[in-house]
């Protein structure tokens, strides 16, 4: 079990990067122990590049179509992480699965964060406005964040915890959206840090 006060952090994502901020933030002042040191998405034009490349950390832009098999570009990708001694990777609108090679490696150390109570409106597609237009057409009364660890199937893994956000009767998908957003800034670099600190109860460790 990692206790150590440095966790190295790969944020993995595919669009804007304002959860990636958020845990930059928390790292910055304490509230995450551990830092985040390389930035790897499957978009070259993904805003969080630019938020990491601000912030001095490495990036890499990782797509498999450029390999020749699946397997060179899991065997690149894990290797990469290897040598930069990742020990935890924080999936923050990462829009493809992880390589089962990765996921197999990274056991327990991987999380996601998904904008609904999990395991409802999960799975394959089921991100950024979509859920929220999924949510509001159920007419549920509540929505929230779920952080999760991540296995070989989307939004699948044992949910670690989750907090719950209002559905307002006058809710859009971008209103509940950003009710939510503001939410998950909050909320994941202490669920992250709480698996970095071992307060969870993990099986297969
Ligand atoms: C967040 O809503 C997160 O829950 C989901 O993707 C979105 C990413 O937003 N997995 P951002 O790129 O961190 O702003």
């Amino acid at each position: 079990m990692m206790t150590q006060e440095t966790a190295r952090i790969a944020v993995f994502l595919s669009g804007a990067g304002s959860n990636l901020k958020a845990l930059i933030d928390a790292s910055k002042c304490g509230i995450l122990s551990g830092k985040i040191v390389l930035v790897v998405s499957n978009r070259a034009q993904a805003f969080g590049l630019t938020i990491a490349g601000e912030e001095g950390i490495e990036t890499f832009v990782f797509k498999e179509k450029r390999y020749d098999s699946p397997e060179e570009a899991s065997a690149d990708l894990l290797a990469r992480l290897q040598q930069r001694r990742i020990d935890y990777i924080a999936l923050s609108g990462y829009l493809r699965l992880l390589p089962a090679e990765v996921v197999r490696t990274f056991r327990n150390r991987i999380v996601n964060i998904h904008p609904a109570l999990l395991p409802k409106y999960g799975g394959k597609g089921m991100y950024g406005h979509f859920v929220h237009e999924a949510v509001i057409a159920s007419g549920d009364k509540e929505s929230g964040v779920s952080v999760h660890l991540v296995n070989e199937v989307y939004d699948d893994g044992p949910v670690l915890e989750q907090v719950r956000v209002p559905v307002l009767p006058d809710d859009t998908p971008d209103t509940l959206a950003a009710r939510v957003l503001k939410q998950e800034h909050k909320f994941y670099a202490r669920v992250l840090n709480k698996l970095i600190k071992g307060k969870y109860q993990l099986d297969h460790e």
